[in-house]
């Protein structure tokens, strides 16, 4: 521990903190300053940016050892709060450029950086300062943000007023087809917008945090699981395996079973025991006071495993000699037949024009600036409460009543503010451990992936393989299709 003599905000400031500390990680669990915010934190992204002494830095990598004395720091927060905006705050509200919001604030602190040396860039070096500062926008396309640093350029030479670009009512009140700010755009700019990660920095004292042991062999049978060190590790509350669910131990999709799937949705456990399916499979909950302690401890977590093929691609897993993935379920366990008008051979066979082909759509991961984050608790009526970045609360709701086995009205889902999704926040699996976590220990429970387990273990848009082969007649009209499509959910 060392104490750090620096100026946060202009307000001079003593801080006692490991030296090994990131900036980001002071500024947000010690001093309270969530309007920074940690998505990547390692170094890509630029949701941390702050800046220091002037120049736009990403604090997630910054070692407050690197810092010396009387550095002066500037965050979200000493740029301009909701009642007093700075223009750049002005203008990404009336620009739109604050969508999920989550990279706003690094933005608008990098803006105010460029602005600083350079009061009349050019779009492009705009655009160029954004990219050398790695700051990552994945909802907007950027050009709002750059129509928004264009406008507070302007507004701060003179040239015009905040009142100019404000949302002005139109006088008939319609609002439809207008730019009229969203609702949540003053929270989002002035870093006041609580996210998962910052909520759960404002729980209770008692609040575990918690770290999932995943598996890291994509299949495999498990031998055995050895908890008996990760127990002995500093602040382990409680370490969950497959045992504590004795009966529970199933993530309940049972209500997605449809007639042509092979698969009842009940294949799956919330807790891996004897199988792997895919890389990343959680085997145990390990509950500890802090979510440092929670990892350190998932490390000590020994697993012995007996390989099986990984099969690494749908045509791989469809093969006739691939064994089932799941026992009980074959690989290919839904096909959805479209067959329509006439036998498709004969045709192809008399069409002056056949081409065909195939072709490969890779797994797409969303790359949302938020990872996976959220907690759990038993509220004032006993409901079994889950606050999450889910987009579809009913999910999450139903997978948890049905896997612990509760009635509806004990499980509430709240949602927190996303920093997007994309599609990803379909799956519930990260609901369900954080409510497993509750139920078992009865205390509130948080997860946070990091940003490595929300690339392996969260939903992806699938990869596909299809075969697509067309004929025409000599007019060019398409008389004939044969389409085959492997969709790969492995
Ligand atoms: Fe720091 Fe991504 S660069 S959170
Ligand atoms: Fe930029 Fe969502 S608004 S990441």
């Amino acid at each position: 521990m060392r104490v750090f003599r620096l100026n946060i905000n202009g307000i001079k400031r003593n801080i006692v903190c490991d030296p090994e500390e990131t900036l980001a990680n002071v500024l947000r669990n010690q001093l309270g300053l969530t309007g920074t915010k940690v998505g990547c934190g390692t170094g890509q992204c630029g949701a941390c940016s702050v800046l220091i002494d002037g120049k736009v830095v990403r604090s997630c990598v910054k070692k407050m050892k690197s810092i010396p004395d009387n550095t002066e720091i500037v965050t979200i927060e000493g740029i301009g709060t909701p009642d007093n905006l700075h223009p750049i705050q002005q203008a990404w509200i009336v620009h739109g450029a604050a969508q999920c919001g989550f990279c706003s604030p690094g933005f608008i602190v990098s803006a105010k950086g460029l602005l600083d040396q350079n009061p009349n860039p050019t779009r492009e070096e705009v655009r160029d300062w954004f990219q050398r500062h790695r700051n990552a926008c994945r909802c907007t396309g950027y050009v709002q943000l750059v129509d928004a640093v264009m406008d507070a350029a302007r507004i701060l030479r003179g040239e015009i007023t905040m009142e100019d670009i404000a949302f002005k009512m139109p006088e008939d009140g319609r609002l439809l087809g207008t730019k009229y700010p969203r609702p949540d755009a003053l929270a989002k700019v002035t870093g006041t917008c609580d996210y998962g990660h910052d909520l759960v920095l404002k729980l209770p004292e008692n609040t575990l945090h918690m770290a999932m042991v995943n598996a890291k062999v994509s299949h495999a049978n498990i031998l055995s699981v050895d908890i008996s060190e990760a127990e002995k590790m500093p602040g382990v509350h409680k370490i969950i395996t497959a045992a504590d669910l004795e009966g529970k131990n199933v993530m309940a999709f049972s209500f997605m079973a449809m007639p042509n799937n092979k698969n009842d949705g009940r294949d799956r456990p919330v807790l891996c025991d004897k199988k792997v399916f895919q890389y990343g499979d959680p085997i145990a909950l390990v509950c500890a006071d802090t979510e440092e302690q929670a990892r350190a401890a998932a490390e000590k977590v020994k697993v012995e495993y007996e390989l099986l093929p990984a099969y690494m691609s749908g045509p791989e897993a469809a093969a006739p000699d691939a064994m089932e993935i799941h026992p009980g379920v074959p690989n290919v366990h839904f096909e959805l037949p479209v067959i329509k008008g006439e036998e498709t051979g004969p045709i192809m066979e008399k069409a002056p024009y056949v081409v065909e082909g195939e072709f490969y759509v890779q797994r797409q991961p969303h790359l949302i600036l938020e990872p996976e984050v959220g907690f759990a608790y038993i509220d004032d009526e006993g409901v079994l409460t889950v606050h999450t970045k889910s987009l579809v609360l009913a999910l999450p709701h139903i997978v948890i009543s049905l896997t612990l086995g509760l009635p509806p009205e004990k499980v509430r889902i709240i949602m927190n503010p996303v920093g997007a999704s994309f599609g990803y926040k379909l799956t519930p699996n990260p609901e369900v451990y954080m409510a497993v976590g509750t139920y078992i220990t009865g205390r509130p429970v948080a997860l946070h992936y990091d940003y490595a387990q929300q690339t392996y273990y969260t939903g992806k848009r699938a990869p596909m393989n299809t075969y697509a082969k067309l004929a025409a007649d000599k007019d060019g009209k398409l008389i004939a299709l044969e389409h085959d499509v492997l969709i790969d959910h492995g």
